[in-house]
């Protein structure tokens, strides 16, 4: 996974899937129920990293991803979230005008210790089975959350302040980004190999919008992250591909909207990541066996990193997330040889 990160030839593709910490696994559900509350799994280290590894052991995939969520950079910089039942996270107070900045800070690695802490954790107990993947939501997606206080299908208060009020956006997008970059840092310090953006809801933006609110500050994360690879996943940015080719990282994401060949043709310098689409997981393991090889074929048997084009969806059989992960382990192990003949 790292050498194929690096654009450095491996044995066949490596595979690892969004939302693998968590959600389908069985052992995932028995710790969440004891345990009962998300947050004080993420505050735990030893909780954090017990199901971090479970996917390792489990499935057998080739990274683990640090078990965590992208709402603690707003808690951290003094915007508390809660993550309900069923309903997913809810902000009790959100950001709706500029004086609500002052109640913000600019949060420091040392605010995010327990983070940290799993990260150090985990890689003592992976032992260099396989690297570990460190994340945070960009800018642009955390700054959704904390003006709208909720998920939303369209973040249309969001997206009102960039209208409305473009100066307060900035100045809180800003915010967001230092926070990020010192969180980031503090996870590199702590041992993880590798980081992942996800710009969940890159989408919603028009590509102006998207020129002046997202690349900015996606950039300036890009560029000071100089330690370890990156991998940016913007969903829904297909027509921010050709720009996405000059930021400063070393793989992107797609989504399954993302046409492979024509990715590979708008993005020559990147390693590309994804794109299968969660919902084939629902189809039989002939159907899945069958999608899979099709999405190896079109990427090639070199710079590819094998992944879904979103999060694993909860309601997903483990042997059907099996069945994907081993179809690539054997069919891109045969494509690779075939390459060399
Ligand atoms: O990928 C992994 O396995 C690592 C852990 C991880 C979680 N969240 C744990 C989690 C990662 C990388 C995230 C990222 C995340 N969190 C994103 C970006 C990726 C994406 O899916 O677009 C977003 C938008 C969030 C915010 C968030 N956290 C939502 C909307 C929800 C509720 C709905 C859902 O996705 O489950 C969460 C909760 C959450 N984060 C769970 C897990 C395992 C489920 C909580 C539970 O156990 O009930």
């Amino acid at each position: 996974m790292l050498k194929t990160s690096k654009g450095i030839e491996g044995i066949r593709s490596p595979v690892w899937l969004m939302r693998q910490a968590g959600r389908v696994l069985p052992a995932y559900r028995k710790v969440r129920e004891r345990v009962r509350d998300f947050k004080v799994m993420v505050k735990t280290p030893e909780l954090a990293t017990e199901v971090t590894i479970q996917p390792v052991d489990i499935l057998a995939v080739d990274a683990a991803i640090i078990f965590s969520d992208i709402l603690v950079i707003p808690e951290a910089m003094g915007l508390n979230y809660e993550m309900e039942e069923n309903k997913g996270p809810v902000f009790p107070k959100r950001i709706s005008s500029p004086s609500d900045l002052q109640n913000l800070h600019i949060a420091q690695a040392e605010e995010l210790k327990y983070v940290h802490d799993a990260i150090r954790l985990t890689k003592k107990e992976l032992n260099g089975r396989v690297p570990l993947i460190g994340f945070a939501g960009a800018p642009w997606t955390i700054f959704c959350y904390m003006i709208e206080g909720k998920g939303s299908k369209t973040f249309s208060q969001a997206k009102k302040i960039l209208y409305t009020q473009p100066e307060f956006a900035h100045q809180l997008l800003d915010m967001i980004t230092q926070s990020t970059i010192n969180y980031l840092k503090g996870q590199i310090q702590a041992g993880v190999d590798i980081v992942q953006l996800f710009d969940s809801w890159a989408g919603v933006l028009s590509p102006g919008q998207y020129n002046t609110f997202l690349l900015p500050y996606i950039s300036k994360i890009c560029d000071a992250i100089t330690e370890v690879p990156k991998i940016v996943f913007a969903k829904g940015a297909f027509f921010a591909r050709e720009s996405m080719n000059n930021l400063n990282c070393e793989v992107i994401g797609l989504d399954w909207h993302m046409g492979i060949s024509e990715s590979k043709r708008l993005m020559p310098g990147k390693v590309l990541q994804g794109n299968l689409d969660p919902c084939a997981l629902y189809g039989s393991f002939d159907d899945i066996k069958r999608e899979t090889k099709k999405m190896l074929d079109t990427f090639g048997p070199s710079r590819h990193i094998a992944n879904l084009g979103h999060g694993l969806y909860p309601d997903i059989e483990v042997d059907k997330v099996r069945c994907f992960i081993d179809t690539v382990k054997e069919y891109s192990s045969k494509l690779h040889e075939t390459s060399k003949v």
